[in-house]
């Protein structure tokens, strides 16, 4: 009754609650499983930006409750954004569920099961639904526990860490701000302690991670000398000996200011890979979004982030098939494409979300049209990121190696710029920056051979680009 397998659909944000709930459940006592057949506690971490990643969650909790009714014991959870968004109803088309708790109170997970695997052992009554979706203060500080490999978990290169939670922006298409509250921020010293214990774990690479991490700590702590608060964030997380690589997501254009930009040329430890959500290249699109910056604002801040780091890599968000979208609103996202040249970007299918004000727009698109605007991007994508690859062949990039690949014939790392690399390499190069000599490319990975002698991550100066 101590085997608990946790499924994540959703972003980073998703996967970071998750590892930090594992954490949390193996410092309780629980071992936490790679399948669901071994567990008898299933927890379903689950998105809800879009309604496919909902429907395939509620599809995987309908089999695990079939299962249930064979075997009474198996306990079963959801957390998270959907738990948070779709409340009690939850339980009128999933009622076997055993727990149900909102994304302000992951950390109480460890007591709910401790309760309810309680009374299954029969110290009580077989409890009601455990609903736990309220607010709470002071949440935000409960994601920061990792899975550390000097306690038997996997050895890490690169890991995730939660700086804040929350969104206070009214994007009329997103039902974030409704799943995870207002915007709230951890102190800068404690994600530094995270940083370092992580560092002295081994890791070399941490991605700080928010819904709008330009907004880090706004409205709790003061500007210094012209820097946001995140700025001194990332300050700080520079100055950490061990870490060799930053990179952060996401930010939102209208918070990238002067001092965000000359970070990029200030701190070599900072990637030089930006993920800047655009959503649309339309004006008339991103107004009725309620995004609050044109395409000129938008192209302005490629432009200024170009002209620090001229080999700056660029990735985005857009959603194509908004209510209202017209050809030729589709024809400026394609035009500020070509623009940017972006080497990665996720590209949504527009997917109404009941209770935003984009759902009440009466011109909604048909799914061939989505389809077909989706596809369009996603030619122009690949083309992009194999010219960018190509452009590669037979340079010597410095790689991160993150372990083996898929296959365990190669090792596999990534550039600064985020792209992908498979090297031929014994396992004692995990965690080290090596020189690679790129051979090949493809759009979504390059292979290519070690260079020269290894670097160590501590005689590195900074970052080599
Ligand atoms: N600032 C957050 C955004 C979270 S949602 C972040 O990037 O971490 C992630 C992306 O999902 C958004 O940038 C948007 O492109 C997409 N998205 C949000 N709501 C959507 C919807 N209703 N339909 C389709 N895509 C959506
Ligand atoms: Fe969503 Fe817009 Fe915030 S996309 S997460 S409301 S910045």
């Amino acid at each position: 009754m101590n085997r608990v397998y946790i499924k994540t659909y959703g972003c980073q944000m998703n996967e970071r609650d998750s590892e930090a709930v594992a954490a949390m459940l193996r410092h309780r006592g629980y071992a936490i499983v790679d399948t669901e057949h071994a567990a008898d506690v299933v927890l379903v971490n689950t998105c809800s930006v879009r309604d496919q990643a909902e429907q395939k969650a509620i599809g995987k909790m309908g089999y695990l409750a079939a299962r249930k009714r064979k075997n009474p014991d198996l306990v079963l959870g959801v957390m998270g954004c959907m738990a948070q968004n779709r409340g009690a109803d939850l339980l009128d088309r999933l009622p076997d569920l055993d727990l149900l708790v909102g994304t302000q109170k992951f950390h109480q997970v460890p007591d709910h099961l401790d309760n309810i695997v309680a009374t299954l052992r029969g110290q009580g009554p077989r409890p009601s639904t455990v609903v736990d979706l309220a607010e709470e203060a002071g949440s935000q500080n409960a994601i920061r526990d990792h899975l550390p490999a000097s306690t038997g978990g996997k050895r890490q290169v690169s890991a995730f860490v939660s700086i804040m939670q929350g969104c206070n922006m009214a994007c009329t298409f997103c039902i974030v701000p409704k799943t995870r509250g207002e915007e709230r921020s951890r102190p800068i010293d404690d994600i530094v302690a995270e940083v370092e214990a992580l560092a002295a774990d081994g890791v070399r690479e941490v991605t700080l991670l928010g819904q709008i991490v330009t907004s880090y700590g706004r409205r709790e702590f003061p500007f210094r000398e012209g820097r946001s608060p995140f700025v001194q964030l990332l300050e700080r997380v520079h100055e950490i000996p061990g870490i060799a690589r930053i990179r952060f997501t996401s930010p939102h254009p209208r918070g990238f200011k002067d001092d965000l930009v000359q970070a990029f040329r200030d701190l070599p430890k900072l990637c030089p890979c930006v993920h800047l959500p655009l959503q649309s290249g339309s004006d008339r699109i991103l107004r009725a979004m309620n995004r609050p910056y044109t395409r000129e604002a938008y192209a302005a801040i490629i432009d200024k982030l170009r002209a620090a780091v001229p080999d700056m890599y660029f990735s985005t968000d857009i959603i194509v098939g908004f209510p209202g979208e017209t050809d030729e609103d589709f024809g400026h996202t394609v035009d500020m494409f070509e623009r940017v040249r972006f080497d990665m970007a996720f590209v949504f299918k527009y997917s109404i979300r009941t209770g935003t004000p984009a759902a009440d727009i009466p011109d909604q698109l048909p799914a061939d049209v989505k389809e077909a605007r989706n596809d369009a991007l996603l030619e122009l994508l690949r083309r992009y990121s194999l010219a960018r690859n190509e452009a590669l062949v037979g340079t010597v990039q410095h790689v991160l190696v993150e372990g083996p690949d898929k296959l365990g014939r190669r090792l596999s790392g990534k550039t600064p710029g985020g792209r992908l690399v498979h090297v031929p390499g014994d396992d004692d190069l995990v965690g080290e920056i090596v020189p690679v000599r790129i051979r090949h490319a493809s759009a979504s990975a390059m292979i290519g051979d070690l260079a020269e002698q290894p670097i160590s991550v501590e005689t590195v100066p900074g970052n080599p680009r």
